[in-house]
């Protein structure tokens, strides 16, 4: 993969063959990573990599194409990268580093059996375990991915530390994982994802108290509730100039993503055509709610 400085030494086989030995060796030093089945079997973990490694949602490739956008917004962002010396003490080189072994562990743990609401955290402190060697990498790494799903005050119910809001590599990561594909593209990716979890794509007895109440309340929830929150984030949720400039031109692309699950509800679901525009209606209604800009 090309980077800022040209070819890059991420996302290789011998980074991946990296991450496999130093996530076998946290995973050692701390049992506790682990659910109780897979501790100290390494032909079970490698199995696990390999699946991650498979993975289209939320393995491998998504990492690598949270990568590229990294490198992406840090091109686009000189005054950004220049404060991640002054707030992270990170310079170039070594921001890229956070960023891409950030990228590669920030779902890793959905795969070891974590969950959507502990990953984040388990990758943190997976983070802490793989770098003995380097005081600045695991720190800086685990302040990355620790909140990497944080959406805004009303689906998270709190508001990021501030050692995260202050962090520009923090900040450049969450951006990065938000926007890795368009916004049509992200939608089928959540489907993808969904449909792996067996969800329900459409319930129309759900009521709108429920669906727009985005505390992420998911045993009742179907796929419509997590497709929302792609739109209830916005770009006053982002702490950085640059990100949030960013962030807004990305969101241009949300008037395909409403089409995208349109044409999901007609095709692949096989819902009425009256189904399909009540679905189309309900993001609507939830953008008024909440009055969030339709972009
Ligand atoms: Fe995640
Ligand atoms: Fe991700």
């Amino acid at each position: 993969m090309e980077n800022c400085f040209g070819r890059s030494e991420y996302f290789t086989a011998d980074f991946f063959a990296d991450l496999a030995f130093r996530t076998k060796a946290a995973f050692r030093t701390d049992g506790s990573l682990l659910p109780a089945e897979l501790r100290s079997d390494d032909r079970l973990i490698e199995k696990v990599l390999e699946e991650y490694l498979d993975n289209s949602d939320h393995g491998w490739i998504h990492c690598q194409q949270v990568f590229g956008q990294c490198c992406k917004i840090m091109l686009a962002s000189p005054l950004l990268v220049r404060q991640a010396k002054k707030n992270d003490c990170l310079n170039r080189f070594k921001l890229e580093k956070v960023l891409a072994w950030s990228s590669a562990i920030h779902d890793l743990m959905r795969f070891f059996g974590g969950d959507f609401r502990n990953h984040q955290a388990q990758a943190a402190a997976l983070a802490e375990k793989m770098f003995p060697e380097d005081s600045f990498l695991a720190p800086a790494i685990a302040n990355c991915v620790r909140r990497h799903d944080y959406i805004c005050l009303a689906v998270d119910g709190d508001v990021l530390p501030q050692s995260i809001c202050d962090s520009p590599a923090a900040e450049i990561f969450r951006l990065a994982d938000k926007i890795s594909l368009t916004p049509d593209l992200e939608i089928r990716r959540y489907y993808e994802t969904s449909k792996r979890h067996q969800t329900r794509f459409f319930d129309p007895d759900l009521p709108d108290e429920l669906r727009f109440n985005l505390r992420r309340s998911h045993e009742s929830w179907d796929q419509i509730c997590y497709f929302l929150i792609l739109f209830a984030l916005q770009p006053d949720d982002f702490f950085f100039g640059e990100t949030r400039d960013i962030y807004r031109g990305w969101s241009a692309g949300k008037k395909l993503a409403v089409q995208a699950i349109r044409a999901i509800a007609l095709n692949e679901e096989k819902l009425e055509k009256s189904q399909a525009d009540r679905i189309v209606q309900i993001i609507h209604d939830f953008q008024a709610a909440y009055q969030l800009e339709r972009f």
